[in-house]
């Protein structure tokens, strides 16, 4: 893709990636991605905002070709799918300096081998003047490395914010052109990436809060020409008040599992609850963790492999864990074929998870009818606690 132009100051000289299906080994990506990178020129001055994922060294060269000097590079994340060109960067333009926060400094020599004497650190709040323009740079910890920062471009109101309301999604408008794209990849994004640091984003949110933002250009996917819908969404998601949901990964290995997620499921729904059921035969975990963003209730589905939870199961609990969501309750549908660990398994893998347990439904082979009332009952008890609660 050739630069486009964000305002008369800056182009956007990015690369989209409309083929990749997975990030981090992890995270699927149904809809590909962008690295986006931002050149600002003003009085004969240059800066780069971030370089791109490696994979598309040729996209960001060919988009500087007509660039012949650049007197900044400015890092605000030291993970390589921004910094993984800085070293190239820095030696075709050996007179550029590199612009970052102090605690980027020392993770860009060990992640990219960035030379500590091309690196000039900024403080919280620090502003550089660059032919009659002036960057702020304001410093972002946990969104979602601890070194992250965003620059605010003050005389252009545009808010960089590298990886913070960024959304996997590959698409040849350079702005946001339809705002389902809030509550579907930004959404999405947050539930794999930003939601473990729910309060380290509050407190970020609310430094920005009094600036005057007309854009905001993220590292990846579109421009937001009105920032107030992802604002207020990314309030929303980090508030610690979760909605009328419930999310249950399963897996079923003869059918019993099966049978107790189905009853459950029925039960939610004729009582008013969301329910989304996530058979981990075929999992999008993108999905699940956006479900996780909002959910006031766990429900794990699993039969018994030798003792413990079927390990595709356990695999999800573990990403749970690690994503830290909302949750105000759990609990743990299953079936064994002689005997069992699943609760107290899943009780030891769940540490981050400060919800409380509702009473397990495990049954022994198939599930009898004293089994499925119990479903029935927990069922009831979900919407009971969530009614409680208030939550819509
Ligand atoms: Fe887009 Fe945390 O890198």
């Amino acid at each position: 893709m050739h630069p486009r132009p964000l305002n008369a100051y800056v182009d956007a000289v990015g690369a989209i990636d409309w083929d990749r299906r997975l990030f981090d080994s992890l995270i699927p990506l149904p809809d590909g991605t962008s690295y986006n990178a931002y050149l600002v020129r003003s009085e004969g001055k240059t800066a780069l905002i971030e370089t791109v994922d490696p994979s598309k060294r040729h996209v960001l060269f060919a988009n500087l070709e007509s660039v012949e000097r650049l007197d900044y590079l400015i890092a605000h994340h030291a993970e390589q799918d921004h910094s993984g060109l800085i070293p190239e960067v820095l030696a075709r333009y050996p007179e550029a300096v590199l612009i970052c926060s102090p605690k980027a400094k020392s993770m860009l020599a060990d992640h990219v081998r960035v030379a500590e004497g091309r690196i000039r650190t900024v403080a919280d709040g620090e502003t550089l003047t660059m032919g009659g323009l002036t960057f702020e740079f304001i410093h972002t910890p946990w969104v979602h490395w601890p070194e992250t920062m965003v620059t605010y471009l003050r005389e252009a109101k545009i808010l960089f914010s590298c990886d913070f309301f960024g959304s996997h999604a590959a698409q040849s408008d350079l702005f946001v052109r339809d705002e389902s794209l809030i509550d579907l990849a930004a959404k999405r994004y947050f539930g794999e990436i930003m939601m473990p640091f729910r309060t380290a984003i509050q407190k970020n949110l609310d430094r920005l809060a009094p600036l005057d933002i007309a854009l905001i250009a993220p590292s990846h996917g579109p421009v937001y020409g009105d920032p107030k819908a992802i604002m207020a969404a990314y309030r929303d998601w980090v508030s610690e008040t979760p909605k009328n949901e419930v999310a249950i990964p399963y897996i079923s290995m003869h059918g019993s599992t099966a049978l107790m997620v189905e009853r459950l499921v029925s039960g939610l729904a004729g009582r008013g609850v969301c329910v989304t059921p996530f058979n981990l035969d075929d999992v999008d975990l993108g999905k699940l963790a956006t479900v996780l963003v909002d959910a006031a209730t766990l429900v794990i589905g699993t039969p018994a492999v030798h003792i413990g939870p079927h390990p595709r199961v356990a695999s999800v609990v573990f990403l749970a864990n690690a994503l830290r969501p909302k949750l105000k309750f759990v609990s743990i549908l299953g079936s064994y074929g002689w005997g069992h660990k699943i609760t107290d398994t899943i009780a030891a893998m769940t540490p981050n998870l400060k919800a409380e347990m509702l009473p397990p439904v495990i049954c022994r082979g198939l599930p009898r009818e004293a089994e499925l009332a119990a479903v029935d009952a927990l069922a009831g008890t979900i919407a009971a606690r969530h009614a409680a609660l208030g939550l819509k």
